[in-house]
């Protein structure tokens, strides 16, 4: 955090609560007057615009100090804010003087360098690279031994680093299991939490995975589960599902996970067309039960505004009927059934027996999970299971690495190596 008030023999606030370690200095400043040219002291030049700078200024003409949420109205201004003066002061800060309103503010130099549009390409990124795979190169999910882990405080460097590797593997791959956790049942809420607040669902905030009389779905049957996200029968399914083993000692039942991305790649390369419709198409979504009716029409491929793969709603049990364009119907069905022969192809999917203490995470959003039949008078299989948004991992993922730049900042003020 560095919004202490701002004196000119100390760097400025940030407009944020993170913390910039100033790992580059700037060795000079240029001006024109709708850009500011900065030279680092490692070769790289940035460009800033005037009225980028304005806006995210720091001080308190322009955020709210106690909130850090913006109340500068640039339209307020009288016009366009151009740059009178710039010069980096003594403590290495950009110090810039905008017309009209003749208002002199100061930038932290690590969080320009942190910010630097002009340098970035792909402003849109994810924050961890995302790696499509397939089962037949996996015989089980990337896992990670948390016994002890929630006893520890959450804060504690190893909780955080084991958290931050698991967060990480659910980005990148859409799965990660976290073995040897207590089986107490509640368990789940704890884990979570430590991400970030559950999202209730008809089925509750915790739902238990059993076999049981009158179930309102097929899960909570001895069936086998075809591949499938949960809830696309909602505007926004939920983005992270997680599943926790209490008991399993079925014969029969193991897991199944498949990456809908790897499945929707490979269409789009054996049939351009059928991806194309699958992604144009909207599809029925239906979960009508006796107490709910649910029901959301939307694209079983969706792709962002960058073209990169978004999200799949593949549930074959949750389709309601079909109601598109009459030309539409056909190649929708031939695209659908395109799609599904490819689902029973067995290198797309990673199977895996659940153990007591296991826990998965993973992107409902991404992954297809599915479950084979067991023998429902051959023991116990009981899972719990909760949703959480993928807004949540990835809030909690910038959280821990802000602790770690904080203690980068740290070190460089003392001076002493950073451990990491
Ligand atoms: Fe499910």
């Amino acid at each position: 955090m560095q919004h202490a008030p701002d004196s000119p023999d100390q760097l400025p606030p940030t407009p944020d609560y993170d913390a910039w370690p100033v790992e580059t200095r700037l060795s000079t400043v240029e001006h024109q007057p709708h850009l500011v040219t900065l030279h680092w002291q490692d070769g790289r030049t940035s460009h800033y615009h005037s009225i980028w700078l304005r806006e995210n200024a720091a001080d308190d003409s322009t955020v709210n100090p106690a909130t850090r949420e913006r109340t500068l109205d640039l339209s307020r201004l009288g016009a366009w804010p151009t740059v009178e003066a710039a010069r980096l002061d003594d403590t290495g800060a950009l110090s810039v003087t905008f017309a009209p309103e003749q208002r002199t503010l100061r930038f932290h130099p690590g969080w320009l360098r942190a910010h630097d549009y002009s340098n970035t390409e792909h402003i849109d990124a994810p924050l961890v690279p995302v790696t499509v795979w397939t089962g037949d190169r996996h015989d089980a999910p990337h896992s990670l031994d948390a016994a002890g882990w929630l006893e520890r405080e959450p804060e504690a460097p190893d909780a955080q680093a084991l958290l931050e590797s698991a967060l990480t593997a659910v980005l990148s791959h859409g799965l990660v299991r976290l073995r040897n956790l207590p089986t107490e049942p509640g368990t789940l809420a704890r884990i979570a939490e430590r991400i970030g607040p559950l999202r209730s669902t008809n089925f509750g905030s915790l739902f238990d995975v059993r076999a049981k009389p009158d179930p309102d779905s097929n899960a909570y049957t001895s069936i086998a589960l075809p591949p499938h996200v949960d809830l696309p029968t909602r505007e926004y399914q939920p983005g992270l599902q997680l599943l926790h083993c209490l008991e399993n000692s079925v014969a029969g039942g193991q897991a199944v996970m498949m990456d809908g991305f790897a499945v929707a790649e490979a269409l789009r390369e054996r049939d351009p067309y059928a991806f194309e419709t699958l992604t144009r198409v909207k599809w029925c979504y239906a979960n009508t039960a006796r107490t709910s009716d649910y029901v959301w029409y939307a694209p079983m491929i969706r792709r962002d505004d960058s073209g990169r793969l978004s999200e799949v709603r593949i549930a074959d049990f949750l389709r309601g009927p079909l109601m598109a364009p009459f030309d539409d119907v056909e190649p929708a069905y031939a695209a659908l059934t395109t799609l599904q022969r490819m689902l029973h192809e067995p290198h797309f999917a990673m199977r895996f027996t659940y153990h007591p203490g296991d826990l998965v995470i993973f992107d409902n959003r991404r992954l297809l999970h599915a479950r084979d039949a067991f023998a429902g008078d051959s023991g116990q299989r009981w899972l719990q299971g909760c949703y959480l948004e993928r807004d949540e991992i990835r809030s909690r993922l910038r959280m821990l690495r802000r602790a770690e730049r904080e203690r980068r900042v740290a070190s460089l003020v003392t001076g002493d190596t950073p451990t990491l």
